[in-house]
């Protein structure tokens, strides 16, 4: 495993300082979350430094990489590259950094759009993206403190908040963030569990 010294090196490649100070921030909150679920820390700092790693790309190079390399097939993503920062992402970290851990890989594919069958890496990395302090995400605080005890719990709150973000602005929303949603939804106890009808 790279030492952080030589991710951050790496991170300068390819990222704006502000990018890498994101990343930093992500990083240590999941290192913090792994910590307290009792997940290997390194694994969730790794994947907090490096999970925006093709985010400055530009939109041409992402659809060139990904059909270059057959990465992905979805259409919606196409349409939206901006997305594809997370396949390409986890396809540099993989093919160029030599990190082939799946589980640091899957994370980055899916901190953006969520899956069902996230891991409970995937999910640190996904909220700890979406709670870092200077994002000052409304409730953030009380989301953390859930985040410490429950991460499906976490899940469905940061979900129904960028799906709510999602509608209220007029976006498109990805399909498999609402599979996400609900899936983490039902996992939930039943007395927490309502339907919408
Ligand atoms: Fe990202
Ligand atoms: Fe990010």
């Amino acid at each position: 495993m790279l030492q952080t010294a030589q991710l951050e090196n790496i991170l300068k490649k390819y990222l704006s300082d502000q990018r890498i100070a994101h990343s930093r921030r992500v990083a240590n909150l999941a290192r913090d979350m792994a910590e307290r679920h009792g997940i290997e820390w390194h694994k969730a700092y790794t994947a907090g430094l490096l999970h925006d790693i093709a985010r400055d790309m530009e939109k041409e190079e992402l659809v060139y990489i990904v059909k270059e390399h057959d990465l992905y097939h979805d259409p919606m993503e196409l349409d939206m590259p901006i997305l594809l920062h997370t396949h390409v992402g986890a396809w540099i970290v993989e093919n160029e950094l030599g990190i082939k851990d799946e589980t640091i890989l899957e994370a980055i594919r899916l901190h953006t759009l969520a899956a069902p069958q996230m891991d409970n890496l995937a999910k640190i990395l996904y909220i700890a993206d979406m709670l870092e302090p200077e994002r000052n995400l409304p409730g953030a605080d009380e989301l953390l403190e859930t985040a410490m005890d429950d991460l499906d719990k976490a899940m469905v709150h940061c979900l129904n908040s960028t799906l709510k973000y999602l509608i209220d602005n007029g976006m498109i929303i990805h399909p498999l963030s609402v599979e996400a949603r609900n899936y983490f939804l039902k996992r939930l106890e039943s007395d927490s569990f309502c339907q919408i009808f």
